[in-house]
């Protein structure tokens, strides 16, 4: 209004007040966008009529019913359902026939209720006057996290798939990767769906190592739809099949057996070539040898495994008849010995007593059992 003075001023707003007044018999709407399951509010009112107002009706042309029909009139006598069209206790009249408010609220709004709203005012004489209402559903996006089951392995692989299915509009998805960042990258993919939502499919990728095991992402989900974006969390578990198999000894004749798996490895002991000889017992990964006698004599196996593979380790025990509380002594120092041998060097140490095989190919079974010489040297470094 620069170079305006304040008297001309108020003349041009009371001009425009009253061009405004003659030209303004209409009908205002609006533009409704509402997240499916909630209320849509369509606003209707007739502005600038001094004609009798006789009715007003509602049309709408849905995803439901793409073609256009009379759902609902309001008379003088009330509201009512045309043909019981709409009639499912979703609609409801809000406006006020003597303010010239038409305006309509619908509940538990679904994707098929989208399409447009048409707001109808009948004036004597001068007829109909109306406005289109849009009705937009958004539609959140079902959110799905799925292990990709990574085997370990040096070739690039899914480690794990993050699903956004059926939003509208289009939900976006992405990874928070922590300390695996350069070390895992995105490959993201979405459909348009027949009823116009989308799905977005987004999966890590990453060469399955033994350093991304145990590491935490998150997929972020944001769309539209949803009031606050969603993050789902993930620990990668990389699988593999049982690695080295040891067997240690737990206390005087008790053996346990155990290997690193994932998942963890299931332990079977058995015996190889003999029947399972009554003084020993199997319970899960444990053995135990109860008595010292001769018939627990021979190759003992312990096998890991789980749906990706297997590996084995062999126990050899001999026990010598005679003197026997010498015997269990004698055992069990040198399977101290024996465990310690294998862990400083991992190579396979015989004794006259046991054997342990600590190569991961079973050790023949036709392997001679130790010589009476052997055993008498070993007795005598015993002290005995
Ligand atoms: C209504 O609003 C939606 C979302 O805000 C928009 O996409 C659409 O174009 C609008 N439609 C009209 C007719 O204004
Ligand atoms: C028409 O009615 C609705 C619902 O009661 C109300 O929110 C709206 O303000 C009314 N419009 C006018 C112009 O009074
Ligand atoms: C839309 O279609 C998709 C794919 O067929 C389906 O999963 C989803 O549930 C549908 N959404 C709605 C709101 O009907
Ligand atoms: C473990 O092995 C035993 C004996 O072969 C079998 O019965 C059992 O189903 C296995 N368990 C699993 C979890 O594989």
């Amino acid at each position: 209004m620069h170079g305006v003075s304040p008297a001309a001023s108020v003349f041009l707003s009371v001009f425009m007040l009253i061009q405004s007044t003659v030209e303004a018999l209409q009908v205002i709407g609006g533009n409704v966008t509402v997240v499916q399951g909630g209320t849509a509010n369509f606003p209707c009112q007739l502005i600038g009529a001094t004609e009798t107002l006789s009715q007003i009706s509602w049309q709408k042309k849905t995803r439901e019913k793409p073609q256009n029909n009379n759902f609902f009139t309001i008379l003088k006598t009330g509201p009512q359902f045309v043909n019981g069209n709409g009639d499912d206790g979703r609609f409801k009249f809000i406006g006020d026939l003597k303010a010239k408010n038409g305006s309509l609220q619908l509940f538990r709004v679904t994707l098929m209720d989208e399409g447009t709203y048409t707001c109808i005012f009948t004036l004597f004489p001068s007829g109909i006057h109306k406005t289109e209402i849009p009705l937009n559903v958004l539609v959140p996006p079902v959110t799905i996290l799925k292990d990709d089951h990574p085997i370990l392995g040096n070739e690039e692989v899914s480690l794990v798939t993050c699903t956004a299915a059926g939003s509208k509009p289009p939900a976006a998805i992405s990874w928070l990767t922590g300390a695996l960042t350069g070390k895992v990258r995105e490959s993201t993919t979405s459909t348009l769906n027949a009823n116009s939502t989308t799905t977005t499919i987004s999966s890590l990728l990453g060469v399955p190592t033994r350093e991304l095991d145990g590491q935490l992402v998150k997929c972020v989900v944001t769309s539209a739809a949803m009031t606050m974006e969603e993050t789902l969390p993930f620990t990668i578990q990389v699988y593999f099949s049982p690695m080295e198999v040891t067997i240690l000894e737990t206390s005087e004749g008790s053996f346990i057996c155990e290997a690193e798996a994932n998942p963890p490895a299931n332990i079977t002991w058995s015996r190889i070539d003999l029947p399972w000889p009554q003084s020993a017992v199997r319970e899960d990964a444990v053995l135990r040898l109860k008595e010292m006698t001769p018939d627990l004599n021979g190759l003992y196996q312990c096998e890991a495994s789980n749906q990706h593979g297997s590996k084995q380790q062999q126990l050899r025990v001999y026990v010598a008849s005679g003197n026997c509380t010498a015997c269990w002594v004698l055992f069990s120092l040198l399977f101290i010995l024996i465990v310690a041998a294998v862990a400083a060097a991992g190579y396979l140490y015989k004794s006259g007593r046991i054997q342990w095989s600590g190569d991961r190919q079973p050790v023949p079974t036709n392997s001679s059992p130790p010589e009476e010489g052997q055993v008498l040297q070993d007795s005598s470094l015993m002290g005995r």
